[in-house]
């Protein structure tokens, strides 16, 4: 038995923040049933395509597990399928732009009315107030969440990262708050309508810079590499380049190979607790002890020198053997890891954090699997429906059509051609 086992999801998410969402659901059993525009489908099915005429990576990789209906609710006949959608599930879960689903008659106040018992699950690019209206990406989520003003370096522009915080992230919440929902309803008998926006979900990831954002009112950001450098802070969380967040000194350094190869470089952070183990390894022993640096605070203005000389130790092994060296020691290192690396990770694999699927159209290509283990509901991953693949089976199996009725509604055009 899975998890989510007898759960419906009525799956109207498109691009990546709804559907990163429902894809978690899909692997913890839930049947999702993802909605879509007849003849069009989720945008990115055809969005960086690699493979010409197949759905794109884009598409596949978000959307695992899922069935698929092809469905246009702006018709009569679609409104009576989707009203029949909306009495059957369990959840319905939208990404649509703000209003997009009151347009199509759906607002949240019908679908109670429909079905009371459903949880309705909402990604907007802004909770309400003045932007409330607006469409939103990642990058933009990124930005109004705090994210890239605090990501960067110093004397560089804002960054935005490369980790989908704003889409990926915002679905993790929002599949929290659609589970918490559902346990809330075996007691309550009620349904009730969850949101997640982007800026939220980012701000929620960048809690520790709101934190330095107030400690800057008592003085300086002690931990950050400009204090020992002797500039001063504005009032504002400044870019802490590759400084750790947490109170601990930590860089990325060069190690063997970094002129030829772009990801030859390791983290590496010098914890109070392991210092005499760092000048043991590097080979500064007298460090241990020396005056202006045995002790951590004594040591905030030389870092650009430590981590020079760490340097200058890193650049003679591999990253991984900076990392064999130093977890003996319970030194925390990391190597910097290409997606190339990645992929090749056998490890990886055995664990279903990767996974190789196998595609009708495309092939066999790698994914990432569930991130999350549990012990008694098993993942297994498979492949992303074509579009409208299972709009037969989803009319007569799950909403009960047969003979003239399921003949009306497919010479309709609601459901767009059905194979
Ligand atoms: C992502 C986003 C910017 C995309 O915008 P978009 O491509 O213009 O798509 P919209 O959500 O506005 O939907 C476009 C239209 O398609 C229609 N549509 C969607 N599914 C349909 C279907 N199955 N049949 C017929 N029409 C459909 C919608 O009703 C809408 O029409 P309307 O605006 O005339 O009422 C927007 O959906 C958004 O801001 N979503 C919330 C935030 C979010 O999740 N962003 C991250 C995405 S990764």
């Amino acid at each position: 038995m899975k998890a989510l086992e007898g759960v419906k999801i009525l799956d109207f998410t498109h691009v990546q923040s709804g559907p990163t969402c429902t894809q978690l659901l899909a692997w913890f059993g839930a049947d999702v049933i993802k909605v879509e525009r007849p003849g069009v489908g989720d945008a990115t099915r055809k969005q960086l395509v690699d493979v010409p005429g197949a759905d794109s990576l884009y598409f596949t990789m978000l959307n695992h597990n899922k069935r698929s209906i092809e469905l246009n609710p702006k018709t009569p006949e679609g409104k009576k399928v989707l009203t029949r959608l909306v009495e059957e599930c369990d959840v319905l879960v939208e990404n649509f732009a703000p209003g997009a689903l009151d347009r199509m008659g759906f607002s949240w106040e019908n679908i109670q009315t429909i079905n009371p018992r459903i949880i309705m699950a909402s990604i907007k690019g802004f909770g309400p107030g003045k932007y409330q209206d607006c469409k939103v990406y990642e990058n933009v989520a990124q930005c109004a969440g705090g994210s890239a003003s605090t990501t960067g370096f110093r004397d560089g522009p804002p960054l935005v990262t490369g980790a989908q915080i704003g889409d990926s992230g915002t679905g993790l919440h929002l599949a929290l708050g659609i589970v918490t929902a559902l346990f809330q309803r075996e007691k309550s008998g009620r349904g009730q309508k969850v949101s997640a926006a982007m800026q939220d979900g980012v701000l929620n990831l960048a809690r520790v810079k709101l934190r330095d954002q107030q400690r800057l009112a008592a003085g300086p950001l002690e931990e950050y590499s400009q204090f020992g450098e002797g500039i001063p802070f504005g009032d504002a969380v400044p870019r802490a380049g590759n400084d750790s967040g947490g109170g601990q000194p930590g860089r990325i350094l060069k190690c063997k190979g970094w002129e030829q190869d772009p990801n030859a470089y390791t983290y590496f952070i010098i914890q109070a607790a392991i210092w005499d183990k760092v000048c043991d390894v590097i080979g500064e022993p007298e460090w241990k002890t020396k005056d202006g640096f045995a002790k951590p605070k004594d040591r905030l203005d030389k870092l650009n020198q430590i981590f020079d000389r760490i340097e200058q130790w890193t650049m003679t092994m591999t990253k991984f053997e900076v990392m064999d060296t130093c977890n003996p020691h319970d030194i925390p290192v990391g190597p910097i890891l290409s997606m190339k690396e990645i992929m090749e990770d056998e490890g990886l694999y055995a664990t279903g954090t990767l996974v190789k699927v196998p595609h009708p159209e495309r092939g066999e290509y790698v994914s990432v699997g569930c991130p999350i283990k549990l012990s008694d509901s098993d993942v297994k991953v498979e492949r992303s429906p074509l579009l409208g693949e299972h709009t037969r089976q989803i009319l007569s199996d799950v909403l009960g059509y047969a003979g003239t009725e399921l003949d009306e509604i497919i010479a309709s055009g609601a459901v767009g051609e059905v194979k």
